[in-house]
């Protein structure tokens, strides 16, 4: 039977005290420029003047420092409860300066089911560099307790996972590795839940990582990628492999996700009750096998859910009935909802993970992740809830027109 809807947007962890606020006011300071500007400027200047060599205002080439570049990683550490945060070109531009932190032979622990790109990334490109890459389900910790080995330097989580929404507990994973080795790095990919959500370095982890293409600039038109560190030793190696790597992302998009933050409480809030009303209305209808969905009590991991996170964001999983025929019926049959990669934007999006997102995930491992012919990924976006359900319904109808 469907839940009360007030039932599921009940019982999370109370918001983070002043997120809103430190979301609109965080390294925004006006008196940090001499215009006194309330809107952080696009600073475009690649080179800064120095007083005489090396005595600068703070900022000597762009790539090292950006003044707006600045504002926006201040805003995302106060939102992420950190100390600091390293902005870079895109999410993988993230993963892969996080991993050049570490040596060849060193070990990489990721949880079995992570977004298509991260699971190419290690496999195919680091594994072959010569770190030793395992694949592990955390969510059963007895397995990720085997899986940590001397050589073990990263445990790489991503919770709710991508797409199948495993939840990890960012706690019990962060204490096992930490316990085996203190010098485990635990990295959690909080692309799906953003800042308002949840905040990883409150549970243990050492890094929380962003796709920020996704919900922290949340109005796709930007590629980015966050880092969040509050270890000092940590963040000076990210600072200066951030500058090293040189993978920036421009000031033009750092004033955007920037902006983007500004309304991010807004926006999660809204995509957490939309999500409430599909996951509700999918669950409900007989052309759908199985829906999940975190927020929902019918997911297995609701209670843990509930105790991590202050809510949920708009990503939702299900299987249609039928076969690969019916999915595509279906997403080809969406009008509101676009047939599209990524998520995370005021728009909403529909995609397929087999045949688009999960496409670079081998046959083998995605049968054994689930990530089947059926499986259709949702991100339920902002518009006027009655829409979102009543298009989701006439494909539907379109899918299964002949039964
Ligand atoms: C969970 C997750 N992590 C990382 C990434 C990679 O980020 P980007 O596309 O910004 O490089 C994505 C992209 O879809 C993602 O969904």
């Amino acid at each position: 039977m469907a839940s009360d809807s007030s039932e599921c947007l009940a019982g999370f962890c109370p918001e983070f005290r002043s997120f809103a606020t430190d979301a609109i006011h965080a390294g925004q300071e006006p008196e940090q420029w001499s215009s006194m500007a309330v809107v952080p400027p696009i600073s475009l200047s690649t080179t800064f003047k120095q007083f005489s060599p090396g005595k600068h205002a703070g900022f000597e080439y762009s790539r090292s420092g950006n003044p707006t570049r600045n504002c926006l990683e201040k805003a995302v550490a106060a939102l992420d409860g950190a100390q600091h945060c390293v902005a870079l070109a895109s999410g993988l531009a993230a993963t892969t300066t996080i991993v050049h932190m570490l040596k060849t032979g060193d070990g990489i622990v990721c949880m079995n089911d992570v977004y298509g790109g991260t699971n190419r990334y290690f496999k195919r490109i680091a594994a072959e560099i010569g770190y030793d890459i395992s694949f592990t389900d955390c969510t059963n910790l007895d397995a990720l307790k085997a899986a940590l080995k001397p050589n073990t330097k990263l445990l790489w989580l991503e919770t709710p996972t991508n797409p199948t929404m495993k939840v990890l507990d960012i706690k019990a994973c962060s204490e096992i590795a930490h316990e085996y080795n203190k010098d485990i790095i635990v990295v959690v990919d909080n692309t799906f839940m953003s800042a308002y959500f949840q905040r990883p370095l409150a549970l243990g982890a050492d890094m929380c990582m962003y796709s920020a293409t996704k919900y922290m600039n949340g109005h796709s038109d930007v590629v980015m990628g966050l880092i969040s560190v509050s270890r000092e030793d940590l963040y000076e190696k990210l600072k200066y492999l951030q500058n090293a790597l040189g993978a920036v992302p421009s000031p033009f998009d750092c004033y955007l996700c920037n902006r983007g933050l500004k309304t991010l409480h807004l926006r999660m809030k809204q995509h957490f009750r939309n999500a409430v009303a599909v996951a509700q209305f999918l669950e409900a209808d007989p052309r759908v096998d199985k829906v999940i969905f975190p927020g929902l009590p019918s997911h297995p991991q609701y209670e843990l859910m509930k105790r991590q996170c202050t809510g949920c964001p708009g990503m939702i999983t299900f299987y249609i009935k039928g076969k690969l025929e019916h999915a595509t019926a279906f997403l080809r049959n969406l009008k509101l909802f676009a047939l599209a990669e990524s998520l995370g934007g005021y728009e909403s999006l529909a995609e397929h993970p087999a045949i688009m997102t999960h496409a670079s995930v081998s046959k083998e491992q995605r049968m054994e992740l689930g990530i089947t012919d059926t499986l259709i990924r949702l991100s339920v976006g902002l518009e006027d809830e009655e829409d979102i359900i009543a298009d989701l319904d006439q494909a539907l109808g379109a899918a299964h027109a002949k039964n």
